[in-house]
């Protein structure tokens, strides 16, 4: 049985197995964010011929359904077939990455003052070939040449010697070494024969509850070459950290999470590699950043105890391990540099966005949130460091949200209501394309807009009689943002719901870590917001919403996904490396979640922008006018 592309390549598929694996196995990535459970409904196909069975089609229109829609993760061949991949539905790399990102993170590397160091070199050996008078062992010689260049002293694993003689008589006696700082010593990760130091190649990744990115980066100059995201599978097994630890316990199922994982990163680098044309040796080395439970997934280590009682993680900081050891297609001596965590709590992304908003050099009072699956803050300064966990939940990357999806080419990010036409004016990520979802600025814009047009009310509900663009649809209400040819877009009551859920929990988090420590929102000197939100985030809105604390907005600085940023700067830097060692040796966790007045502050965030309006009080002046 075979399944055919509209580009006639034809992906076998054995009977028994979904439309989604088949697709997968061949390298052609769907979008997912229920890891194939049927749930999240966006690897929506089209079948335009041939028989297949459909376990479920929830989450597709009818109109969707009628147009042969299906989703491929529910979908099993009972013979050949014909599909169509929608756009919204394929996995891509962004290709083109945002004017100036490149060079704002160089930048950004340059500011720190770090020299530029990668996690391993590269050095080009002439060795002298062998005589009767020098008849020492390739071994040897290959020693001798490394101290004789004053390199120090050089360790040579035994993987090394298998091939060893081949190597350096290939090219004359002209090798590269790759190496990597190993105490005292220098030892070696890769070996290749001639001068091999024209391409070579770092990856960072952040490995999110909701959402993997990957940085492919340039190891000669810096330059960000690509980027490459996708959904974590692992959330076939759980929205959140608790569920997944809870998962591995009862269903001995450490292995099949971890597995999942690496599968969602090799798709990610072979993606990458395939659109650069990238030979797997130039990969040099892996930098990954992620919350405590995801890093001991992700190095096949057992979470359970990060959820028992003391909470004990296996470990905070970890040995530099090899893509081997952990199933990473690249070469697999390359080495795997892994953020240290802070505690079971508080992991090495937290850590990753520190470093890289600089907040740990500051002499003033600043805070960060970063807004992902979790919602972590981290309150202090160059003295000190707290941090708090609040549950936002996965929302603002799209998970549970209608039409959500993560902040790449297609999303709509940017969300206006003309206040005389009530019609909304939308910006997309990317030029001239269609659009193909909602991603997080583009919500909190909507939400705020729809408001203060009174849209919606405080409550979050949609008002009827105030726009013709609010309709019925399969969940109750829903306003539709964008109306296309093929596919509207909406946000209905429901994903209002998860929105506002997610900023009373932000707002409720900020608070009353000031308290815990203080403070009031006054004694901020910067704020610093991180997340996959979107190329901008307008701070304006957010404070409408509620999301962000009514204080002057030259305070705030949206920075974007910090982990992934700090993951970029390690890769290219041994200070850094050593910088976010020292920022997770001097962080203090804050338990807030359980007390009582987290909840009050929680309840009293579910209205828009809150039930204390003069906390607000830039608001309250909008609504008067
Ligand atoms: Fe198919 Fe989520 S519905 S991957």
């Amino acid at each position: 049985m075979k399944i055919i592309l509209p580009s006639e390549k034809s992906i076998p598929v054995e009977p028994g197995v979904s439309v989604f694996q088949a697709l997968k196995k061949e390298g052609v990535h769907l979008t997912s964010s229920c890891g194939g459970k049927g749930t999240c409904g966006k690897c929506k196909i089209i079948v335009k011929s041939g028989p297949v069975d459909t376990r479920s089609t929830t989450k597709l229109t009818k109109g969707e359904i009628k147009k042969g829609a299906v989703l491929a993760c529910q979908s099993f061949p009972r013979g050949d077939i014909q599909i169509e991949i929608p756009k919204e539905s394929e996995l891509i790399v962004e290709g083109k990455i945002a004017t100036g990102k490149s060079k704002d993170l160089q930048e950004l590397l340059h500011s720190t003052g770090a020299k530029r160091e990668p996690l391993t070199r590269r050095i080009v050996l002439q060795l002298p070939p062998p005589s009767l008078n020098d008849n020492i062992s390739d071994l040897e010689r290959l020693k001798r040449e490394f101290v004789t260049k004053g390199l120090g002293c050089l360790r040579v694993p035994f993987r090394f010697l298998i091939n060893l003689a081949g190597i350096v008589r290939k090219k004359d006696w002209e090798i590269t070494l790759s190496t990597i700082n190993a105490g005292d010593c220098c030892e070696i990760t890769n070996i290749s024969p001639g001068n091999r130091t024209s391409a070579r190649y770092g990856i960072a990744i952040d490995i999110g509850t909701t959402t993997v990115v990957a940085y492919l980066i340039d190891l000669n100059d810096g330059t960000l070459v690509d980027i490459a995201s996708t959904y974590n599978s692992q959330i076939q097994f759980g929205d959140d950290v608790i569920t997944r630890i809870i998962y591995v316990e009862e269903h001995n199922a450490l292995k099949s999470l971890h597995r999942t994982i690496i599968v969602d990163i090799n798709d990610l680098i072979s993606l990458l590699r395939k659109t650069h044309t990238i030979n797997i040796d130039s990969i040099d080395s892996l930098v990954t950043a992620g919350n405590p439970t995801m890093t001991h997934i992700f190095l096949g280590l057992d979470p359970a105890s990060i959820r028992q009682e003391p909470y004990i993680p296996t470990a905070n900081s970890f040995p530099v391990s090899h893509a081997g050891e952990l199933g990473i297609k690249t070469n697999p001596n390359t080495p795997v540099y892994t953020f240290p965590c802070v505690s079971s709590y508080v992991g090495g992304d937290i850590v990753s966005g520190v470093l890289a908003s600089r907040l740990h050099k500051s002499q003033d009072l600043c805070l960060f949130m970063d807004v992902g699956t979790n919602g972590e803050i981290v309150l202090g300064n160059s003295e000190w460091l707290v941090t708090a966990a609040c549950s936002a939940g996965p929302c603002f990357e799209g998970s549970g949200i209608r039409h959500g999806m993560r902040a790449t080419e297609g999303a709509i990010e940017d969300v206006r209501i003309n206040r005389k036409t009530l019609e909304p004016e939308i910006e997309i990520i990317g030029e001239g394309v269609k659009p193909l979802g909602i991603c997080g600025s583009g919500m909190i814009d909507a939400v705020a807009e729809m408001f203060i047009t009174g849209i919606l009310d405080q409550k979050g509900k949609l008002q009827k009689s105030a726009s013709d663009r609010i309709r019925d649809g399969d969940n109750g209400p829903e306003f539709v943002v964008y109306s296309g040819d093929n596919r509207d877009i909406v946000l209905t009551e429901p994903d209002i719901e998860n929105i506002i859920r997610a900023k009373a929990a932000i707002y409720a988090g900020l608070s009353m870590l000031l308290k815990e420590m203080g403070y009031t929102f006054a004694d901020v000197h910067r704020m610093f917001i991180a997340g996959g939100f979107g190329k901008f985030l307008d701070v304006e809105k957010a404070v409408i919403l509620g999301m962000l604390p009514d204080i002057p907005k030259k305070k705030f600085t949206y920075l974007g996904n910090t982990s992934i940023i700090g993951a970029y700067l390690c890769t290219l830097s041994q200070n850094l490396r050593e910088e976010a060692e020292e920022i997770a040796g001097k962080m203090t966790y804050i338990e807030l979640s359980v007390s009582r007045s987290f909840m009050d502050e929680y309840v009293s965030g579910l209205f828009i922008p809150h039930t204390n309006i003069d906390a607000f009080p830039g608001v309250k002046k909008l609504l008067k006018k």
